[in-house]
């Protein structure tokens, strides 16, 4: 800091407003700090504003529309459905508008400042915060780094924000794109081009690798995959797209198929390669922070940086780029700046796809539990069997409990299926808590319900399972 440059003092500065920052500003006034939070833009990051939030909000408006459609054999005949995509895109936004308004009186509420501008290290302890009309320093004692991240951009298809787009334009399209391309069948080309595909776009899916969502169990991403096909849905694995020319009316992709070139053709190309940690242009060098060759900060089980009083929270503290890791860890620091033993635990880390059939998981596979040592059993509860999912005329998919073969311990869940985003609550509870598969068996379950296949399968682990055979 130059000799005469005052500075406004805070206990801790929260750099990024995402669901990482926010949670880490409201407990660390919770627990007594004065915090400035700074974010360049809207409160909520890409979650609420560019992610998570409308996404699901347009992925749930196109299910509403497809579902409507395929609904004669439950005796609902209808004529021709409109959408009106303009419409649908304003009812997103005012989701997202509700959300965020909430963020900001939270904040206000907890007494957290908010400013809105670029931050900029200039010590271990200082940083500069650039807004519309001025630049201020602030000294900090501590400080959260919860910058998140952006999309990732494959250097031969630059995004140009028209043909060529990333999930943040794919949010916001004027109209539904007659063709589209989506490169990389992650969690977002899967989510966003299921979507699409419902609301009547031609889409075709390039996934480099042999499988859709790789990393996840093939027998989950199986049934995913059936419904895309009746979706009319285009995958192509071991699909590395090269290169894209978006001067036609149409945009080029090629990609080399299984050593093969080959040419698709669209009016837009959504890239959803993964996602960039947003650490380069903080100035991390002048606070003595290093990050790795991917961009992330390394961090302790405290989440702090090797500058001690510096945290790093969410996704640029490394994988996975959730927003409710974001949040854990977001509370995990500001506990620790209060000098509370907080230390993260990941064990019980929930998953979730929303695909058609949705996909959630947590803890371990069978394959990883034997890789761990143990000696896992699996037990596996269809929703066929189930009698709300029958009567949501959801009744594809299964719920998987994998335990320890001696203690009954719940190793892991994967659930693919109706609800299964909310489904993995209750593993995920039970595997944090210590809840074995006789504890789950002997809970009374509301019937009928969803959450009754968690309780048959975990009668399976115990081999009492009523309605299903028992192994
Ligand atoms: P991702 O890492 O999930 O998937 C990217 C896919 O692109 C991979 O399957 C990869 O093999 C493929 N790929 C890479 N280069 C390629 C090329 N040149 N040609 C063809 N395929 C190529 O990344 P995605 O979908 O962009 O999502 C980013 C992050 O956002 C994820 O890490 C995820 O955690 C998070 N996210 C979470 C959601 C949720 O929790 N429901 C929803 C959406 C995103």
């Amino acid at each position: 800091m130059v000799v005469g440059d005052f500075a406004t003092e805070v206990d801790v500065l929260v750099v990024g407003g995402g669901p990482g920052g926010y949670v880490a500003a409201i407990r660390a006034a919770q627990l007594g700090k004065k915090v400035t939070l700074v974010d360049k833009g809207d409160l909520g990051g890409v979650c609420l504003n560019r992610g998570c939030i409308p996404s699901k909000a347009l992925i749930h408006a196109a299910d509403e529309a497809k579902k409507i459609q395929n609904s004669s054999h439950m005796g609902i005949e209808v004529d021709g459905v409109q959408i009106d995509f303009t419409k649908m895109i304003q009812w997103k936004d005012g989701v997202v508008k509700k959300l965020t308004g909430g963020v900001a009186s939270l904040l206000k509420n907890n007494k957290v400042e908010v400013i809105q501008g670029e931050v900029y290290f200039s010590g271990t302890n200082t940083v500069k915060v650039a807004t519309e009309s001025n630049s201020t320093t602030y000294q900090f004692e501590d400080c959260i780094i919860a910058t998140g991240s952006r999309p990732m951009e494959i250097p031969a298809l630059p995004f140009d924000g028209e043909k060529i787009i990333s999930s943040t334009e794919a949010l916001s399209l004027k109209e539904i794109p007659k063709k589209l391309v989506v490169v990389g069948g992650g969690y977002i080309g899967l989510e966003l081009g299921t979507a699409y595909s419902k609301l009547g776009s031609d889409v075709t899916i390039l996934e480099g690798t042999d499988s859709l969502l790789p990393g996840v169990d093939a027998s989950m991403v199986r049934m995913v995959k059936r419904n895309l096909k009746k979706l009319g849905v285009n995958v192509i694995t071991k699909a590395m797209v090269q290169a894209a020319d978006p001067s036609g009316t149409e945009v080029k992709v090629t990609a080399e198929v299984k050593g093969k070139e080959e040419i698709y053709t669209a009016d837009k190309v959504l890239v959803a390669v993964g996602r960039t940690p947003n650490t380069d242009e903080l100035g991390l060098d002048q606070a003595g922070i290093e990050v790795d060759e991917k961009g992330f900060i390394p961090v302790d089980k405290q989440m702090k940086t090797k500058t001690e009083h510096i945290y790093a929270i969410g996704d640029v503290a490394g994988q996975p780029m959730l927003a409710h890791k974001a949040s854990y860890e977001g509370k995990i620091a500001a506990e620790a700046i209060a000098g509370q033993p907080s230390e993260v635990d990941y064990q019980a880390m929930p998953y979730v796809i929303f695909s058609d059939p949705e996909l959630a998981y947590t803890g371990l596979t069978e394959q990883a539990a034997k890789e761990e040592g143990y000696d896992p059993v699996v037990s596996r509860f269809s929703f066929a069997a189930n009698g709300r999912a029958l009567s949501l005329d959801a009744a594809d998919g299964f719920l998987q409990v994998v335990a320890d073969k001696e203690s009954k311990e719940i190793l892991g869940v994967q659930i693919v299926g109706p609800e299964a985003s909310s489904l993995i609550a209750q593993a995920v509870m039970a595997i944090e808590t210590g809840i074995n598969a006789e504890d789950i068996a002997l809970t009374i379950h509301a019937h009928p319900s969803l959450p009754e296949t968690l309780m048959e399968a975990a009668e399976g682990v115990m081999g009492n399972a009523i309605h299903m055979v028992n192994k």
